[in-house]
Order: C-alpha cells, then structure tokens, then sequence
C-alpha cells in the first residue's frame, strides 16, 4: 500500500469538460481557523479511506456492506487519487479482474475471509460460478451476478489525470482500457432491450437507488420471495426505518433469484427500466473513454459521436418537458414513462452535449418546488419534497446523498452555474465532515442517516475539498 502519498496535496489537473476548473473559492476559504479545519477534514477523511481499505480495494461500509461494490469503488477511486494515485488506481482494477466474460462487471466482488451471513445476499445465493458459466463468470472469484451504474471509465480518466506520470509508468490505462470497453459494450448490446437504443436496468439493485418511488409500479408487478426463505443482514447494523422494507426485499430477492436461474441471460426477466442517470452515467463514461482512448494512441471520434448519439436518444425516450426532468421508461409494463420525479431524473445535467432548454429545465426544477435546492435543501434530496411517497429517512426514498449531489455539482458547473455549483460543493463538504461520513443524510435537517464512515462519502468530500487546499 502506498502510505506516503497519502496526506500529500496532488499537483493540480488541467481542466476538462470531465473535470472542471476550481471557480472561486468558498468564502469560509478565506479564514484561516476554517482553512486549519478545512485540513483536519482532510485527515478525518483520510482515515475512513484508510479503515475501509482490505488491501486491494475499499468497503463501502465496515458493517453494512463489508465487500467491494462497483459503482461505490469508482466514487472511491476519485476521492482516493488525492492521497494516493496507486492505490486508487488498484480499487479499480481490483474490481475489473472479476470481470465476466460477456463484459458485465459485476455489482459485488465477494472477499471470501467474510463470513457468509454477513451480509446478503451472500455468494451462495449468487452462486456465479455456476450459474453465471454460461455467461464467463470468473472461477477464482465469487461475484453477484447483476451490474451497478457505469461510472469507472470516468473514474478511470480522473485517476489517470491525478498523477498521469505514475498512470504511464504502471501502464494503468493501457490496462484497464480493453476491460472497459468491453463493459460498455456488454451494456449497448446486451442491454438495449427496448430497441431504442439506450441500457435497461434489470434489477432495482442495478441501478443503485434500490427503493426508490420509481420503482414502485415496475415492482408492483414482482411476487416476493416467501419472508422465511432469507434472512436480511442489513437489519443487524442499520436501523429498519431507514432501510427498505421487508415486502421491498422479498421482490429484490425473487427477481435476482430469477435472473440466476435463467443463466443470468438476459432479455427475459420481468424487470426493465431505462433509467436517465444509469444511461447518463453511461454517456459520460463513454466520453471518457474516449479520451482514455486518445491517450493511448487510437481515435476517440467514435466513442465520441456514439455518446451525442446516446445523448439524443436519453432526450427523446426519457426527457418528459412537462415535468422538466428525465422520466424512467417501464419496458414490461407497457413501455410508458415513470411518473416519480427521482433524483435519477435530473443526472443527466452531468452531459455536455444536452440541448440548453433542457439543460435549462433541469436547472429549474432543480430549484423549484420538489427538490428546492439552495432554498430548504442544500443536499439534493433522493425523491420530490411534494411526492406522496416522500420520506425523509427511508434509503432512497427522500433523504439527500453525497454521490448524487457530487454528480449535479458537476452538472451545474457545467452548464455555467457556478454560485450554484459552490454552494452545493460547500454543502457537501460541510455535511459530510458534521456527520462522521453519513451514508444519506435527511434533506430538511441534514441529520445523518444509515451508516457512518461511508467510504464514498468521505471520497467525494475530498474530491469537492481539493480545490480549498491547493490555494497558495
Ligand atoms: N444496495 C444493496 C444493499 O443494500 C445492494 O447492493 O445491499
């Protein structure tokens, strides 16, 4: 492990659409008893890294989920390449050994030292080896056999750019370009199972917001599991009123049940959706590749054209201008639009590519009556303030979390919201140090919620956190 990069400040990244420039700095930035705390952020931040850290990858969560994660490593990936570049660069390549054959890259990678009943579902539920052979599951590592948002070719390239020398010495993209493509390609040929060319989801769990109101009418539709043929692990470290309920988990459980024992082959599950941030996710990853594709030498041009593409199809199947953010699309129950507004509706702010007035609707809503950022939540909140479903600690159900508000920092960066885009990074950075690295917090009160010593959290603060500290 390499520990003394570890507290060090990395020289700063020129700036890209990927990664945009630090704007001004916030005004507690100015005050040196801040700026000493703003540094003891750092350290605090550090040390979660650090106690999640197994040797070769990050736990999202010591407790609550005590393996790898896909899309948690590439958050952490991002954070970690400020205090060490190596070791960031190994979470990502940790994750894409365990690889499948036909691309996937699976949602868990099982640390076998882990007792079985730590957490489920558990490998003998997944049984990849097995039942995922058909579909080149590994053999010498156990995984889950669903996959979870692309955002590693992103991470990726923000790695490569932390320290590009060191990138180059270890051959890092050069290595992990090939697995990524490959990945992309399992999502735009094997997924597009409406025809119209975007990535359906296939699980709740995939798409990463796993209660979500979205998913309440797809769901509906699920027989649960029987109660007394699992037995949930969650509940042993994190309290049941923030956690899904015990009906939600007997659907999760049937359709992964199902999917497993199809061969986790797909096209025939009873489960679709076209979600905006999965595909938007995508899109960016997509660019990124692009880039990564540059830096070795080949053309990006392709990659590039095929994420415009991509952008024009999430605009024409999923933007709805009525509500004034993306919908979800529910293939198997008639193909017609979600009408939840989720947090997984205004991701797509991330593109660069998307057409101004859409950009601009996102923007309102986004300030507007159901998520009121900057008026009575500074986080973004996981679900509309105004949805009858709203709840402001229950998962994914309402309370804010730091990934999603680091994504739509970068949206509003993008898109020449700069006040916006700092006071969401200042918000970020604040709630996360005064809640230990809550895992979500509730959007009205900023009380900390699920787990504490969340590794993305801690990431993704100081990935936002950066900027203060590279000041002269
Ligand atoms: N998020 C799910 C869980 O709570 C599965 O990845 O375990």
């Amino acid at each position: 492990m390499d520990r003394t990069a570890q507290l060090t400040t990395r020289p700063s990244e020129p700036a890209t659409a990927y990664d945009p420039p630090p704007s001004a700095l916030s005004p507690s930035a100015a005050d040196p008893a801040s700026a000493a705390c703003d540094a003891s952020l750092r350290v605090r931040a550090a040390r979660v890294l650090e106690a999640n850290w197994t040797g070769a990858s990050t736990v999202p969560s010591r407790n609550l989920y005590p393996h790898q994660w896909s899309w948690d490593s590439a958050f952490i990936a991002i954070g970690l390449r400020h205090l060490s570049p190596g070791r960031a660069q190994t979470e990502l390549e940790t994750l894409l050994a365990a690889q499948w054959g036909d691309g996937r890259v699976p949602h868990i990678v099982f640390n076998p030292s882990v007792p079985l009943d730590a957490y489920f579902p558990s490998p003998d539920f997944w049984r990849s080896a097995t039942a995922g052979r058909a579909t080149g599951a590994p053999r010498t590592v156990q995984t889950s056999g669903i996959v979870q948002p692309p955002v590693h070719a992103l991470a990726a390239w923000l790695v490569h750019r932390a320290d590009p020398a060191l990138s180059r010495a270890r051959g890092f993209l050069a290595r992990v370009y090939p697995r990524l493509a490959a990945w992309h390609r399992y999502l735009l040929h094997r997924r597009d199972l409406g025809g119209g060319g975007l990535v359906s989801v296939v699980h709740p769990w995939e798409q990463g917001m796993d209660n979500s109101p979205c998913w309440d009418a797809p769901l509906a539709r699920i027989v649960p599991a029987r109660a007394r043929t699992f037995r949930r692990a969650d509940l042993d470290h994190g309290a049941p009123e923030d956690r899904p309920t015990d009906l939600d988990y007997g659907r999760y459980v049937r359709l992964a049940a199902d999917y497993r024992d199809a061969g986790y082959a797909d096209g025939g599950g009873d489960f679709a959706v076209e979600d905006p941030a999965f595909n938007a996710l995508l899109i960016v990853s997509e660019h990124a590749l692009a880039r990564i594709a540059q830096e070795l030498g080949a053309a990006g041009t392709a990659r590039h054209a095929r994420a415009e593409r991509l952008t024009a199809a999430l605009v024409e199947r999923l933007w709805d201008p009525a509500a004034g953010m993306f919908l979800c699309r529910d293939l198997r129950g008639g193909g017609g639009p979600v009408r939840e507004r989720g947090v997984t509706g205004l991701v797509p702010l991330l593109l660069p590519g998307l057409p101004r007035t859409v950009a601009a609707g996102l923007v309102r809503t986004l300030r507007g009556p159901h998520f009121s950022l900057g008026d009575r939540t500074r986080l973004v909140p996981s679900y509309d303030l105004l949805g009858e479903a709203f709840n402001a600690h229950r998962y994914w159900r309402g309370p804010a979390w730091f990934n999603t508000s680091w994504l739509l920092e970068r949206g509003l960066r993008a898109h020449g919201e700069s006040a916006a885009a700092d006071a969401l990074r200042a918000a970020v950075v604040d709630l996360a140090d005064r809640t230990g690295f809550a895992e979500y917090v509730d959007p009205y009160t900023g009380e900390a919620c699920g787990a504490t010593g969340f590794s993305w959290t801690a990431a993704l603060a100081l990935d936002l956190h950066k900027d203060l500290l590279k000041r002269p």
